[in-house]
């Protein structure tokens, strides 16, 4: 969570005087929300869903997606990503991030088969994947492409937003994110049959309140309904989101320019695919080796790109383990239309992905950090660069005071 206030009590207290908590009929903030989410990415339709995973699990069914489909995903993401392709009865193939820590653009057209029909650049910690590259290897294979920004929120790729560049995008406003309402999510799409399947993905009796369509055959799907509460949120967290992350993109340019000089000693600022418009929400550094990461975040408590759990392929058991739904007969690993699907992993299936990931350093960054704690962090950054990577004695990394990592975005039980 960035930043939640008085605001968003106003408004949620708002929509319980009024009594109007259901979207449909009532109230109006899930419908404004839509309205003017849509205008800020620059796309036609966006549909709220309860949580990022039923966004994404909306867009791919709406899609088309389904059982005999392989869809290309990264090595590095939230589990979320995988699950979904599963929900619609198609097949994850799991592919290699490079050193921007976004799906490597030579790794899924390598990966690309027969079966290929559609890959998630997943824009992780709210870094851009490289887009021009990804869309022109879908244009010549084919390809859906639909956007993962469940952690993009507020970040763009050389001009354009997060989610408005493939044919669907898709959005987590829970907790952690840089927009939230606790849980939720959404997806946008430019295309208008698209966002009727998704709207009827995420409530199947959507038409019941909205009106039937000729244009809509309607579909079985399980709920995902946002309410008013998280719209009300939503519509505070909207007006606040474009000067949070310029205040995270100003403090991460201090960093690197306070740092800069510790390139000789091997600290590197990890080479991002478009970092004058994506969140900003991290600095991070690509060191030597592992061990060298590893030295540097016990020195200064900094996060491990490896070591954060539920975002590498190698924690995701359900995948790892083939169990693709809760019902043998409903797993698309069992589906006889899934048996020409690439359907078997190991843990090491992308380990050019973990020795990346194992020497990458990440800094957070806040929008309410202050001047001094900005200096703390750059020179904590220096004081630990010069033991972990030149050799200084550990007496010499004094260490100031700085913001806390949050354990649980973290995953840091991980870590020890
Ligand atoms: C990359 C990514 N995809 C999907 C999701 C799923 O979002 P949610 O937790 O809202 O279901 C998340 C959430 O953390 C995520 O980080």
């Amino acid at each position: 969570m960035y930043v939640v206030g008085e605001e968003e009590i106003e408004a949620l207290a708002a929509v319980i005087r009024k009594g109007a908590l259901f979207r449909y009929g009532v109230g109006d903030e899930c419908d404004r929300f839509e309205t003017r989410y849509a205008a800020y990415l620059g796309v036609k339709h966006f549909a709220l869903a309860a949580s990022g995973s039923n966004a994404l699990a909306a867009a791919m069914v709406a899609l088309g997606l389904g059982p005999g489909d392989e869809v290309i995903i990264p090595a590095h993401t939230y589990m979320a990503t995988a699950t979904s392709v599963l929900s619609a009865g198609a097949i994850p193939v799991v592919v290699d991030i490079d050193e921007t820590l976004t799906i490597s653009p030579a790794a899924i057209e390598a990966a690309i088969g027969p079966q290929t029909k559609a890959v998630v650049p997943v824009h992780m910690w709210g870094t851009a994947c490289d887009m021009d590259a990804i869309m022109a290897i879908a244009a010549r294979n084919h390809l859906i492409v639909i956007e993962d920004a469940c952690q993009g929120v507020g970040g763009g790729y050389r001009g354009r937003k997060f989610a408005s560049i493939g044919h669907a995008g898709c959005f987590s406003f829970n907790y952690y994110k840089n927009m939230t309402c606790g849980e939720g999510g959404g997806v946008a799409a430019n295309d208008d049959a698209v966002a009727e399947r998704v709207r009827c993905a995420i409530d199947p009796c959507h038409f019941y309140w909205r009106g039937r369509s000729d244009a809509l055959k309607p579909f079985s799907a399980n709920g995902a309904r946002a309410s008013e509460l998280m719209g009300a949120v939503l519509n505070v967290q909207l007006d606040r989101v474009a000067g949070m992350v310029a205040a995270m993109r100003r403090e991460r340019n201090l960093i690197l320019e306070g740092t800069r000089s510790l390139d000789n000693l091997g600290l590197k600022p990890a080479p991002l695919n478009s970092p004058d418009h994506d969140c900003a929400t991290h600095v991070f550094y690509t060191l030597p080796s592992a061990g060298a990461a590893s030295a540097f975040s016990k020195l200064f408590p900094s996060v491990i790109a490896g070591k954060t759990g539920r975002h590498n392929y190698t924690e995701w058991d359900q995948v790892l383990m083939g169990a693709g739904a809760a019902h043998p007969a409903m797993n698309p690993y069992n589906m006889p239309a899934n048996a020409a699907c690439r359907r078997s992993y190991s843990k090491d299936m992308c380990a050019p992905s973990l020795a990346i990931l194992d020497r990458t350093v990440m800094v957070p960054t806040h929008p309410l950090h202050s001047g001094r704690e900005i200096e703390n962090i750059v020179h904590n950054i220096g004081a630990a660069a010069r033991v972990a990577l030149a050799g200084a004695p550990l007496d010499e990394a004094k260490i100031k005071a700085a913001a806390p990592l949050d354990p649980q975005k973290f995953d840091l039980k991980v870590d020890a």
